[in-house]
C-alpha cells in the first residue's frame, strides 16, 4: 500500500453528480409499456457524491472533485453535498452543460437506472489544484461515471491509495488498474473485467484472484445478499452479509465504496474495511431512497 501517512483519515472522490429523480412503481415497466407511479422524489445521487457521503460516515473529512452545470440542479446538488458533510469547494460549474441527471425505477426491491452525463462528461483531466488535493489525500476514490481520461488522470496523481468502483462495467487501462488498491467491482462487472463465469463465493474468489493477477493490487467483489469477497497479496476472504428484506437496493454499492474507502484512510484493515461496508449497506437496502437510506455517524 502507498503512502498510508498521507493525509491520514481524508478521502478524495472524484466522480459524478447527478440530480436523481426517483419513481416508485409496483413494477418494473416493459419494453413499450407505461406505467404510474406511486410516489416520486428528487434527490442528490450520482455514484461519485453517494461515495462521499457514505465515506463521511466514517472517515474524518471528505472532499468531492466534478463538475455540474451552471444551472438551477448544480445549485442544489452542491447544496446538498455540502450539507451532508461534504466539502465541496472543488465542485466546479460549468457553462454551456446541464447538471448530470439519473432517471431511476424501483419496484420490490428492484431498479433500473439510465444516467445522462451532462456535466460529469465536461472535463477531460484533473486541473492543478484538484491534481494536488488528490496527491495530499489517505485515499482517491472514482468511478467509471465519468471520462476515462479524468480517471487515469487521478490515478496517476495519486500518493495516498486509489480506490477504484469499475461501475458502470467499462474498460480500465493497465496503468489505471496496476494503482487499484483494491478495484471494486460487483459480480457482473467482475464477469465482464475477467471473462469469467461469477455465480458463488468460489467462483467470485476465483475470479477476483484473475483480476488481480491482470494487475490490480487488490480486488473486493460484493455479491448481494452473500456478501463480499476480497484478494490481497495476504490471501483472500470472505464477508458474509446478514439476512435483510430488501425494499430498495439503489445506491448500495456506492455505500459500500464509501464506507470501504473511510475505513481504509483511517488505518483498518481490508478484512474490518468490508466487514464494515457489507454492514452498512445491509441496512440501507431495508429503507426506501439512497443516500437518505445511509446510516449515520456512530450508527455502524
Ligand atoms: O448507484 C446509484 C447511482 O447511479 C444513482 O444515484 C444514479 O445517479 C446513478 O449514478
Amino acid at each position: 500500500m502507498a503512502g498510508a501517512a498521507q493525509g491520514t483519515g481524508t478521502v478524495v472522490v472524484v466522480g459524478s453528480i447527478n440530480v436523481d429523480e426517483v419513481a416508485e412503481v409496483e413494477r418494473i415497466p416493459r419494453p413499450g409499456e407505461t406505467v404510474l407511479a406511486t410516489a416520486s422524489r428528487r434527490n442528490v445521487g450520482g455514484k461519485g457524491a453517494n461515495q462521499a457521503v457514505a465515506a463521511c460516515i466514517v472517515a474524518d473529512e471528505v472532499a468531492f472533485i466534478g463538475r455540474v452545470g451552471a444551472d438551477a440542479h448544480g445549485d442544489f446538488l452542491r447544496r446538498g453535498l455540502h450539507d451532508h458533510g461534504v466539502d465541496v469547494a472543488m465542485l466546479v460549474a460549468v457553462d454551456g452543460h446541464e447538471s448530470g441527471a439519473a432517471h431511476i425505477t424501483v419496484a420490490d426491491g428492484e431498479n433500473t437506472i439510465v444516467v445522462v452525463g451532462g456535466a460529469n462528461r465536461a472535463w477531460d483531466r484533473l486541473d492543478d489544484s484538484e491534481a494536488a488535493r488528490v496527491g495530499a489525500a489517505a485515499v482517491v476514490v472514482c468511478q467509471l461515471e465519468i471520462p476515462p481520461t479524468v480517471v487515469d488522470d487521478t490515478a496517476a496523481h495519486t500518493r495516498g491509495r486509489f480506490v477504484l468502483n469499475a461501475a458502470p462495467a467499462g474498460p480500465v487501462s493497465a496503468p489505471t488498474l496496476r494503482r487499484c488498491d483494491p478495484v471494486i467491482v460487483n459480480e457482473h462487472e467482475l464477469a465482464e473485467l475477467t471473462g469469467q463465469a461469477v455465480g458463488d463465493i468460489a467462483s467470485a474468489t476465483a475470479a477476483a484472484t484473475a483480476l488481480r493477477e491482470q494487475g490490480a493490487l487488490s480486488v473486493v467483489a460484493t455479491l448481494g445478499a452473500s456478501g463480499a469477497v476480497w484478494v490481497t497479496d495476504d490471501g483472500s476472504g470472505h464477508s458474509p452479509a446478514p439476512t435483510v428484506r430488501v425494499v430498495d437496493s439503489t445506491g448500495a454499492g456506492d455505500l459500500f465504496v464509501g464506507v470501504l474507502a473511510g475505513r481504509l484512510a483511517t488505518g483498518e484493515p481490508m478484512n474490518i474495511a468490508v466487514a464494515d461496508a457489507v454492514g452498512a449497506a445491509s441496512v440501507s437496502v431495508g429503507a426506501a431512497g439512497t443516500i437518505d437510506s445511509y446510516p449515520v455517524r456512530g450508527e455502524l
